[in-house]
């Protein structure tokens, strides 16, 4: 049996997992993201693959799906507009530390890879995937085949322009797609609304803690499964972004599945259901068109996990 490592690097977490040639994970592990310090994201992620490695006998290789801008050699991360990473050699960095061949892919292509082989993207041969967490994560499925685009940095969905002078991102830009409809766009909706109507927020506000700033997205999720109207309004506002999003994004790649992943899709049908009517509402061509399925992942916020290691186990390195 063949095991390779994968480790999924987020602008939150850095969670790894062992994981087996049927795409199934064994242990795993997970730490939050240090937020400054470029050596420390390096170091903790050797931890968890040394963890992980002292465990099982014969891991081969490591895959990391890291967020950002991975260049076309797969070995350095130019830019990452939620970590601290500038033109990270992290390859040869991470290689150093673990003494295992570490294939480097980013985060959304490897969700897409990991649901397109073992997940709610079987059968289908062009795929968008998108994660919505601390930013958005975008992966393209063409013919069956991860797209990278021609410098390695395709599929960066998260920073289309969406409303003209619109909030910050940290890619330096306005108005970004991932300003509206992430899960950190869902916490922004949810302590904007505390802040300004608190009287309307009041089981948010419980779950927080009192603040607004303590609200955040499982919370958002748990108000909403209870049927807090707050909650869900949120859900809704953060929704229409997201199928407005995804029916421009049908407009140019036409594919034959949206598969939603990262931590927003952990609210299953809460998220999909108004995703889904949005989406309907903004397609061009509505009504004289085939439909593109729009699906949660199946493999969770696992996904990334499973993709990178199973790219670390077919990449010739
Ligand atoms: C980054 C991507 C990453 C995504 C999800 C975006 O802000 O630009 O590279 O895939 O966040 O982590
Ligand atoms: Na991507
Ligand atoms: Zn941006």
């Amino acid at each position: 049996m063949a095991l390779t490592i994968g480790v999924d690097v987020g602008g939150t977490k850095v969670a790894a997992g062992v994981v087996d040639d049927g795409g199934r994970i064994l242990e795993q592990v997970r730490r939050p993201t240090p937020s400054t310090d470029p050596q420390e994201i390096a170091d903790v992620i050797a931890e968890v693959v040394d963890l992980l490695k002292g465990k099982f006998e014969g891991v081969r290789a490591v895959g990391l799906g890291t967020a950002g801008f991975v260049d076309q050699t797969r070995s350095t991360v130019l830019f990452a507009p939620n970590l601290a990473w500038r033109d990270e050699p992290i390859k040869e960095k991470v290689e150093n530390l673990v003494g295992l061949p570490v294939v480097v892919e980013n985060d959304g292509n490897a969700t897409a890879w990991g649901e397109a082989r073992y997940g709610a993207g079987r059968g289908h041969d062009f795929i968008v995937l998108v994660t919505l967490g601390t930013g958005i994560g975008g992966g393209i499925i063409f013919n069956g085949e991860l797209y990278r685009g021609r410098f390695g940095i395709g599929a960066e969905v998260g920073h289309f322009r969406v409303v003209p002078d619109g909030r910050r991102c940290g890619c330096g830009n306005r108005g970004c797609w991932e300003q509206y409809a992430s899960g950190n766009a869902l916490v922004h909706e949810a302590r904007e609304l505390a802040r300004v109507a608190p009287a309307m927020a009041g089981r948010l506000l419980e779950l927080g803690g009192g603040s607004p700033e303590g609200i955040s997205g499982p919370e958002i999720t748990q108000a909403a499964r209870e049927g807090d109207k707050a909650a869900l309004e949120c859900f809704r506002t953060v929704a229409r972004w997201a199928g407005q999003g995804l029916a421009d994004l049908s407009a140019i790649l036409d594919p034959g599945a949206f598969i939603i992943g990262g931590g927003l899709s952990d609210a299953g049908d809460l998220l999909l259901d108004p995703t889904r009517e949005a989406f309907q509402n903004a397609l061009t061509g509505r009504g004289h068109r085939p439909l593109p399925e729009i699906r949660i992942a199946e493999l969770g916020s696992a996904a990334g996990i499973v993709g990178a290691a199973d790219l670390a186990r077919t990449d010739p390195l």
